[in-house]
């Protein structure tokens, strides 16, 4: 393998420690649908707030869903005997995989803006530059989307019962004295073994070892090659500018964000060891402030980079993050995961984040955000939950497509997921590989006509959108739940202060 043979030669430089240097379908009602039709209620009805035995949940989920309306009221049935306690939280995984196995395309888009409009219309999107509404059922709008043709690997393998596919880098360990190192250098702690950060850095065979090397950071309930070979790091990998290595950070990054975080610090400092060059991070979602985490409390890593260019970040949480734990509203304490509680919008997590500066820039960033985000709101002009600020001077720039391409197909209907293909969003991210500083929108602006990518076909776009169901998936198939964020690890009252 390539990769391999690259790394087997520059396996000494690695030794030395890092120097300090057909037509989609309608989506008639994406929100609860209150028709009294339910699937389930013959027999989730009148039990009386007992809690049903799960091989009757199951049985009662019919093996194909391949109408929309049936799918919506499944959803629906589903939610809320979560949340009425009538379907354990244990017990959500295995109805959630029953729905997801169910869950039969019978529609794919023809165009590729039918493509693209899928995820924020599956969220009842119609105006660009309107948030969409708070109340949703999340699990009745992906399963929509898959209905609808959005579908990946990793979806398939975990309804079916399956661990997904992740693809692991056999990285060469560095310096026994790592971590002491690392203190020395007024670094953080580590608190992940070395072996499990090296191999979380997959190096994919195309790899050359002559371009500018990207590290791409995943967002909740996926991994790095999931997360962007089917949109920036396919088109990169092309591309005479940068060499893609995908981060695939154990549980989907559903676990301890702090614990994440040293994955990408890690990684900074390997890749710019192996290489001798410096790396770019390129992010979406929760990795923004996972790879943010990792420039403030490991100072020397904000000196190995070129730049942070981040799509729809959330960089003080989301509003919206509760949706994805059904129950919790209702009095389940134990129906969210780690991750999520973190990027509660102001969380203990994102304050701490925010303090002394931390919603500034350490390197040069690049963001690009979208008004008809799903996940992350709020996300409209400079007070969006995307936006960084630039208190130490070291150039950032913040593009809301709907303000920036007002009017023009690249400001029209982009879910969370979708400025991932959006061409304005890599239009800013070759210019920012391929200048000083930050992306500049007003070297770009000719790419607001386009409505992907140069590069990004139907396929494309289904495989990118198809984050925002897997995310799901994940998100309600993880096990433990816990009942409140983790707590802030010491270091951070003792390091990255500025
Ligand atoms: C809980 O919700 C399910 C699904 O809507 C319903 O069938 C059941 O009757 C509800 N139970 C109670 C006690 O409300």
């Amino acid at each position: 393998m390539r990769s391999y043979a690259l790394l087997t030669l520059v396996a000494p430089l690695v030794l030395a420690l890092p120097a300090p240097a057909p037509a989609p379908l309608p989506f008639p009602s994406p929100q609860t649908n209150n028709q009294e039709t339910n699937v389930l209620t013959g027999l989730l009805a009148g039990l009386g707030g007992a809690v049903v035995n799960l091989g009757s949940i199951l049985d009662a989920i019919p093996a194909v869903l391949g109408d929309l309306g049936t799918a919506l009221e499944a959803a629906d049935e589903v939610v809320s005997a979560i949340e009425n306690g009538t379907i354990l939280g244990t017990d959500v995984p295995a109805v959630v995989q029953k729905l997801f196995k169910a869950a039969k395309p019978t529609a794919s888009p023809t165009t590729l803006t039918d493509a693209v409009n899928l995820e924020a219309k599956a969220w009842g999107a119609t105006n660009p530059s309107q948030a969409p509404p708070t109340s949703q059922n999340i699990l009745g709008n992906v399963l929509g989307l898959l209905l609808n043709g959005v579908n990946n690997a990793d979806i398939t393998s975990i309804a079916n019962g399956f661990a997904m596919n992740v693809p692991l880098s056999n990285n060469k360990a560095a310096s026994p004295n790592f971590y002491k190192i690392q203190t020395l250098l007024g670094n953080a702690p580590f608190s992940v073994p070395e072996s499990q950060l090296l191999q979380a850095i997959y190096i994919p065979p195309e790899f050359t070892g002559q371009k500018q090397p990207i590290i791409f950071v995943p967002g909740t309930g996926t991994i790095g090659s999931t997360n962007f070979q089917p949109n920036i790091g396919k088109l990169l990998s092309q591309s005479t500018i940068g060499d893609p290595v995908y981060l695939q950070i154990p549980n989907n990054l559903l676990g301890d964000i702090q614990t994440s975080a040293e994955y990408v610090s890690y990684a900074i400092q390997y890749i710019n060891q192996l290489t001798s060059k410096k790396p770019a991070v390129i992010t979406w979602s929760q990795g923004s402030l996972v790879s943010q985490w990792a420039f403030k409390y490991w100072k020397t890593t904000r000196a190995m980079v070129t730049d942070l260019i981040s799509i729809s970040p959330d960089f003080d949480g989301t509003i919206l993050a509760l949706l994805l734990c059904p129950g919790f509203a209702s009095g389940n304490a134990f129906a969210c995961t780690e991750a999520v509680f973190q990027q509660v919008y102001n969380s203990n997590f994102i304050t701490t984040l925010k303090s002394n500066n931390g919603d500034s820039a350490y390197v040069p960033t690049t963001t690009v955000y979208t008004a008809t985000d799903e996940i992350v709101q709020p996300q409209i002009g400079n007070s969006a939950s995307g936006f960084i600020s630039d208190a130490r001077g070291v150039g950032t720039s913040n593009t809301f497509l709907q303000g920036a391409c007002l009017a023009l197909p690249a400001g029209t209907l982009y879910g969370h997921a979708g400025v991932l293909i959006n061409p304005t969003a890599y239009a800013l991210v070759v210019d920012a590989l391929t200048h000083d500083g930050p992306g500049d929108f007003n070297r770009v602006t000719a790419s607001c006509v386009d409505v992907v990518a140069p590069g990004i076909g139907i396929g494309d776009v289904l495989a990118t959108e198809a984050l925002i169901p897997e995310a799901a998936l994940n998100i309600l198939s993880y096990l433990p739940k816990v009942a409140a964020e983790p707590a802030i690890r010491a270091y951070a009252g003792v390091y990255g202060q500025s």
